[in-house]
């Protein structure tokens, strides 16, 4: 008797690790089965004509606030915009309310994970003061990706700055540790040269481009004492891109969607608040440089660094106004649009949002299609195009900074493990999310 399945996605064309080819899928038991099958032998069909049909896309850095402030974003709220904006997983930062860093507040978060996410899920384990005696054990939890550090303030209160500690959380265990990377004493140091109430472009002449060369040319060093492997995550600046290429065999980067996307001093006078994050929206020659390292392959992963706040938050003056911009629902269109635009290859953006992720924190069965490994897919229409708004975002605040971009380019179906979990703009069965295996 012939093969059966219970899933085929036959007639699009599939980025596979070796290339584009055109190719049906079989899927048996929520993984991939077999290429090359009749669309007969499926239980269901997907027709993809027209479709390109990739892994389930990855956006490694999120902030979902859960637990903390539920109007402002939840794992429930924040996984429907994941799977909304064509993804299939998200890996949570811990700067949570209050922030993941013990072994208790993982158990609770695991447990929730299953029956209130959308898509899959990692989890990073925030790096404390206190902490560093249960690091080790903490970073092989189950649906660990990392342990990340906060070397430079930010939202929440995570935060080791100097060399001495940070050494020591170094020392603490073995898997690659995810920094927010801006040297501390010298955002101290400058914050007297600027008033509260100034504009809101000050916000990149305060965190400059020496504040985050300083804090990843010093974890460099660290890192490299240690042999500890680094991710430096929204690598920011054309000064850091061209050091981190000598630093290959130690560290990992990331870049942001909006630090490809947007340009100081522009973005801040028609964003105003919605424009201010941390790293800073940088000009132009750092915009180009993150492209250079974007086609170079010196990147490894893409993130949105989703950092919800309430529009109330975000009306504070500068400096106090909220630091952070929401992206999960964004990252995929708006990368496809940059695609459109022939700034990378579709295959380049692929693998910055597959393959890249898992390869930095060791997902394992994800982000490639390959037999054997997760039935996880998004779906893209190349063609389609469509205007992003503030209408159209479900995280709970409500506001996206891309409102009013027109794009070229968007996600029409997420499959997540064998099952259709979201098409043509709607979420559909329940929350099936679990959390991703990761190498230990
Ligand atoms: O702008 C930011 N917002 N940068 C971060 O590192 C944290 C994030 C947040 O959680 O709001």
């Amino acid at each position: 008797m012939a093969e059966t399945f219970d899933l085929v996605i036959a007639g699009g064309t599939v980025a596979l690790p070796w290339g584009l080819g055109e190719t049906s899928i079989g899927v048996r038991a929520g993984r991939i089965a077999a290429f090359g099958v009749a669309a007969a032998a499926g239980a269901e069909v997907i027709d993809a004509t027209g479709l390109h049909v990739l892994p389930g896309l990855i956006d490694a850095h999120v902030h979902l606030r859960d637990p903390g402030d539920r109007a402002v974003e939840s794992i429930p709220s924040g996984t429907r915009a994941a799977l909304l904006g064509g993804l299939a997983a998200v890996f949570d930062m811990p700067n949570t309310t209050p922030p993941l860093t013990d072994a208790a507040r993982l158990a609770t978060k695991q447990n929730y994970v299953a029956g209130a996410a959308w898509c899959d899920m990692g989890l990073y384990v925030g790096a404390s003061r206190d902490n560093i005696a249960a690091l080790a054990g903490l970073e092989l939890g189950r649906g660990v990706c990392a342990v990340k550090v906060f070397a430079g303030s930010s939202t929440g209160n995570l935060l080791i700055e100097d060399d001495e500690t940070l050494r020591r959380v170094m020392l603490s265990g073995r898997r690659r540790i995810a920094y927010h990377s801006e040297d501390e004493y010298r955002l101290r140091a400058r914050r007297a040269l600027f008033s509260t109430g100034d504009p809101y472009a000050r916000h990149a002449e305060w965190r400059d481009p020496e504040t985050a060369f300083l804090g990843t040319s010093r974890l460099m060093r660290l890192a490299r004492e240690t042999g500890r492997p680094a991710h430096i995550v929204h690598v920011s600046t054309a000064e850091e891109f061209a050091y981190l290429g000598d630093y290959r065999d130690i560290a990992t980067c990331e870049v942001l969607v909006n630090h490809l996307t947007q340009i100081a001093p522009e973005c801040y006078e028609r964003l105003g608040a919605y424009a201010v994050m941390n790293p800073p929206i940088r000009d132009r020659r750092h915009v180009e440089a993150a492209w250079r390292a974007v086609n170079d392959g010196l990147v490894d992963s893409l993130g949105s660094d989703h950092a919800p706040h309430s529009r109330e938050a975000k009306a504070r003056p500068w400096p106090d106004t909220a630091a952070g911009l929401t992206g999960v629902q964004t990252l995929v269109p708006v990368m496809l649009d940059h695609v459109h635009h022939g700034r990378l290859s579709l295959p380049r953006m692929v693998d910055l949002l597959s393959a890249g992720p898992a390869r930095v924190f060791g997902a394992l069965s994800k982000g490639r299609i390959v037999r054997g490994y997760d039935a996880d897919f998004t779906l893209v229409d190349l063609r389609r195009q469509q205007r992003i708004e503030n209408e159209w975002i479900v995280s709970p605040c409500g506001w996206t900074p891309f409102a009013g971009m027109a794009v070229t380019g968007w996600p029409v179906m997420v499959v997540l493990r064998g099952a259709v979990a979201m098409r043509d703009g709607e979420v559909l069965g329940g929350p099936r999310g679990r959390l991703v295996h990761f190498r230990s």
